[in-house]
């Protein structure tokens, strides 16, 4: 590989070292070679003033000295926006998907390409700006790779077919979707409301226990994506599929032993008739962001927003996952007696 080298006397090197990498101008992918008396230091580009005692020169090196860790060794930006660089970041199928604060937008280029190369298999890189609108669809801004939003994702041994530029899906859920299906007991029926492109209802479907399963979302889109995985996965003949929101479908919708509602910001308007909905005997896994300092008290207090508060119990409050530096998306679940 060829690279510009900043070459020091072997007694200069350590401080030499020390000065490229506090510029960000030390490349973390090459190794530096000591030859005789000198040391020759890999650089992204000439040192500007130029170091004393040193020279740089362009030449052949040998490849990188190990694999990357982390992507952000891909990348030597100045120090101070080396340190924003977020360390997570999501994977949905082909797609990279990541988070970057705004003092990092001159570099997004970059940071897309660094993302590419680490991520094996991946197509595409996006800058998710979060989750908006009624559907819940990411913003998202292409930063490296080409090809499509929509892609296959594989979660507990699922293959699914998603589309963040059209439909909700996050891989942060997939623990999700494996326990609540594992808690469906047989005979039952299940409501999924809010299934996006149905992840819970596939899921429990694959298990086959559930009497009747029915998927419910405003978003078409989403709907279309849950009605092509189900064909693809062999489970379409389980599913019911009903594309309207749950203003109108809860008014008209009779009762049921289970209920997913995975509506983070919006759901808690829906957890009254939702209850109401429920037969005695069943249960409700609610979803919510929920600041850090009420998660202990937080599953009682829904437990009065219920139909017939007295007749539930909050049976566990699980945190799924960070959601801001103060909240948590958390599951709650509910029992009624
Ligand atoms: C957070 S996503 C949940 C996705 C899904 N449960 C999962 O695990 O991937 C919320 C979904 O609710 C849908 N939605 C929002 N408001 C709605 C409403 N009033 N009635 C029905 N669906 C709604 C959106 O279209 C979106 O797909």
């Amino acid at each position: 590989m060829r690279t510009w080298v900043v070459i020091a006397s072997t007694d200069r090197a350590e401080s030499v070292r020390r000065t490229l990498r506090t510029r960000g101008l030390l490349r973390k992918d090459l190794r530096a070679t000591r030859s005789g008396k000198e040391v020759a230091f890999p650089v992204r580009s000439a040192p500007q003033p130029s170091l004393e005692e040193t020279r740089i020169e362009e030449r052949e090196v040998a490849g990188q000295s190990r694999p990357a860790r982390t992507y952000r060794e891909l990348l030597h930006l100045p120090p101070n926006q080396q340190a924003l660089l977020p360390r997570a970041f999501d994977v949905l199928g082909e797609l990279v998907l990541v988070r970057l604060p705004p003092e990092l937008r001159p570099h997004a280029t970059e940071i897309g390409a660094a993302l590419l190369a680490f991520v094996p298999g991946a197509r595409r890189v996006g800058w998710d700006s979060g989750v908006h609108g009624e559907a819940r669809l990411r913003g998202l801004t292409p930063l490296a790779g080409s090809g499509p939003w929509r892609t296959l994702h594989r979660e507990n041994g699922l293959e699914f077919l998603v589309d963040p530029e059209v439909a909700y899906f996050s891989p942060r859920l997939a623990r999700e979707h494996a326990r609540v299906s594992a808690q469906v007991g047989r005979g039952e029926t299940v409501w999924d409301l809010c299934c996006g492109i149905g992840p819970f209802t596939l899921t429990i479907a694959r298990r086959g226990v559930a009497s009747r399963l029915l998927a419910v979302d405003a978003n078409p889109a989403a709907i279309a994506l849950l009605r092509e995985n189900a064909m693809r996965l062999g489970v379409a003949a389980r599913i019911e599929v009903r594309n309207e929101s749950l203003d109108k479908f809860l008014p008209a919708a009779g009762s049921v032993d289970r209920v997913i509602l995975n509506l983070p910001h919006e759901g808690i308007k829906y957890l009254p008739s939702v209850s109401a909905a429920v037969a005695s005997g069943g249960t409700v896994h609610y979803y919510e962001v929920t600041p850090r300092t009420d998660h202990s008290m937080r599953g009682t207090a829904l437990v009065g927003q219920l139909a017939s508060p007295t007749e539930w119990t909050c049976v566990e409050a699980r945190r799924v996952h960070p959601y801001s530096p103060q909240a948590d998306v958390m599951a709650f679940t509910f029992h009624r007696r």
